[in-house]
């Protein structure tokens, strides 16, 4: 037997290539394969690991970011992390802009990846102090680069050049639809771009927490936001670049009591611990199996580690508090519960 080195130089280089795990206990009751990709196991822990790598090589490839220069981003702490983790891998220094509120597990990350934070009261996009404008201004000045994952393209092109292809590789080719939350726009749209062009009648589904402003954007052509969803790193209330290259067929809205409910079921059935816009996009997956019919293959993601989502949605008392029940349905009720649903919820776009 030969072996042969399989050495990384460095932790960058172990982004990507993430596993792809069927659900088993929402394939049966459903009789589609319900397949998760293990975006948690990238090194930072997160999907937002392929964007931070894709943004940095970029600009270092095209000169605008310069050896000595200092990194800047404004996130809510998955894009964070992995650009932390990133830059200190390729020699860079990193400093985020986060607003306040946001797990303190993730603000404890990019410390520990040697970042310095800066902490700014959550508000608005619309006023000047918003995370995004206090990055895009520290981001102006010299010796700095703004990663700015909202607008610029490598986002989505770490997902059309890498997630998309691992997938269809996965499959074999074998895949009827894409579940995706949206935070950025990058993951859905690399994802959709790829897969809608190696097969024709493939479907992208849009999920989003309820009362989501993209949701009410699809439908109406404005955001608006009613909700109040405990998830993070998703829901946005403008169109950005990224999410402009998106190729979406559908978008639904599922209410946080839904994503609660999945999270207890397949942690239980199936040994796997979802963050919260992980449950998110599983209970997406599931109204869309109920929606397109037995037989189908249908892919979504695990954004990243559960521990991420300890202090909201694996603590029972910040979901009481909250009105939420923790064992509400048993699986065989949710999807009875999806089949009869109202496919007036469903955007068709
Ligand atoms: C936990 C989590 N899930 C999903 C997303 C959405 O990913 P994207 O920005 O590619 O739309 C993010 C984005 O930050 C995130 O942090």
């Amino acid at each position: 037997m030969s072996l042969t080195a399989s050495i990384a130089s460095n932790v960058s280089e172990l982004i990507g290539h993430t596993d792809l795990v069927k659900i088993n206990s929402l394939s049966e009751i459903s009789g589609c394969s319900i397949l998760l990709k293990c975006e948690h196991q990238n090194p930072g822990g997160s999907i937002k690991d392929r964007a931070a790598l894709q943004l940095i090589t970029d600009a270092i490839e095209s000169g605008k970011l310069k050896p000595g220069m200092t990194i800047v981003e404004g996130t809510a702490g998955n894009t964070g992390i992995g650009l932390a983790l990133v830059a200190k891998s390729l020699g860079y220094k990193m400093l985020v802009v986060m607003p306040r509120g946001q797990a303190q597990e993730k603000e404890r990350m990019i410390a520990l990846h040697g970042a310095e934070l800066v902490l700014v009261d959550p508000c608005p996009f619309a006023n000047q102090d918003h995370f995004y404008h206090t990055a895009k201004r520290i981001g102006a000045q010299e010796g700095y680069w703004w990663a700015d994952q909202f607008e610029n393209l490598s986002n989505y092109r770490a997902h059309y050049l890498h997630t998309g292809p691992e997938i269809w590789q996965q499959t074999q080719g074998n895949i009827d639809a894409l579940v995706s939350v949206v935070g950025t726009g990058g993951t859905i749209a690399g994802n959709s771009h790829f897969l809608s062009s190696k097969q024709a009648g493939f479907k992208t589904w849009l999920v989003d927490p309820e009362g989501s402003g993209i949701y009410s954007f699809l439908k109406d052509g404005c955001y608006q936001s009613t909700g109040s969803s405990f998830t993070e790193g998703i829901g946005i209330m403008r169109t950005v670049e990224n999410f402009r290259q998106a190729k979406i067929n559908h978008a639904i809205t599922l209410p946080d009591q839904d994503l609660v409910t999945i999270s207890r079921l397949v942690a239980e059935h199936d040994g796997i611990l979802l963050g919260s816009s992980s449950s998110l996009n599983v209970a997406g997956a599931l109204y869309t199996a109920a929606r397109m019919g037995k037989g189908k293959t249908i892919v979504t993601f695990s954004c990243d580690l559960a521990e991420r989502s300890y202090s909201k949605l694996h603590n029972e008392e910040f979901l009481k508090e909250r009105g939420i029940e923790l064992n509400k349905e048993n699986l065989e009720k949710l999807w009875a519960c999806y089949q009869q649903d109202d496919e007036g919820k469903v955007i068709n776009l």
